[in-house]
């Protein structure tokens, strides 16, 4: 298994996936355009849905990441979005933002206090919280034999703590794969975490719209949560 450290440069291979698009399809129909709004995308990455909400409109986009690896991939990219080092366990970051997205950070938290921490950063740096993470109620059985055309699986690897279901990540591309660990928090944690963390609505963004196969549209690898 690899660290962000060493697959920084192959990381968007699962954004440009068949599911990383189908994911990405279904996140900006519920976005929108973001014309006259700041957004905050924390654990942004490569800055690749950092660069998106630029795309729709955005007058201002910060991405805040824990890996010096994946923000040295994100400032190579020429624009205007600001790109910081940062722990999100340690407050998403000062100022107030219109949209704050967390695209697969929350998978990473590996405590409950930890996730607490970083939900509470999020609501502390705005009012209106996207967030993608591992879809805990598909079934592990499907996620793990998960047609590698489609360019991801996730292998349970470890007892369930705490509401946290930790797997192994592969990515499959054209000419290679990388795995790395990431975890599953159960939807109720999640939601409950959110609700303690200041948001009064949470919602389950339903994954429909891009033409995929049945398998993927019934059981997607990634959840999408939008609180308010
Ligand atoms: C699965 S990647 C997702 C990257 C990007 N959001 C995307 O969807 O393309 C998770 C990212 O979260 C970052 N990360 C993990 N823990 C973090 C933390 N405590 N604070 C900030 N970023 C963190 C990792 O360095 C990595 O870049």
């Amino acid at each position: 298994m690899e660290t962000y450290a060493t697959l920084a440069g192959r990381y968007d291979q699962w954004n440009l996936s068949v599911a990383g698009q189908f994911q990405q399809d279904v996140v900006l129909a519920e976005v929108g355009g973001l014309a006259g709004r700041t957004v905050l995308d924390v654990g942004c990455g490569t800055g690749f849905y950092s660069r998106l909400w630029a795309a729709q409109g955005a007058d201002r986009v910060v991405g805040v990441d824990l890996s010096a690896e994946m923000i040295a991939i994100a400032k190579s990219v020429p624009g205007e979005i600001e790109y910081l080092l940062g722990d999100a366990t340690r407050g998403a970051q000062d100022g107030r933002f219109d949209l704050v997205t967390a695209m697969w950070l929350v998978n990473h938290a590996e405590t409950r206090a930890d996730l607490d921490a970083m939900l509470k950063g999020f609501a502390v740096a705005g009012d209106d919280l996207l967030l993608v993470t591992a879809n805990a109620d598909a079934d592990w059985n499907v996620l793990s034999t998960q047609d590698r055309r489609f360019g991801v699986q996730q292998h349970p690897n470890g007892p369930a703590v705490d509401g946290r279901q930790p797997y192994e990540a592969t990515i499959f591309y054209d000419g290679g794969s990388f795995s790395f660990q990431s975890g599953s928090w159960a939807t109720d944690v999640l939601i409950e975490g959110l609700h303690a963390a200041g948001y009064d609505t949470v919602r389950r963004i339903a994954a429909t719209g891009r033409d995929v196969p049945t398998e993927l549209a019934d059981r997607p690898p990634f959840m999408i949560l939008r609180a308010s």
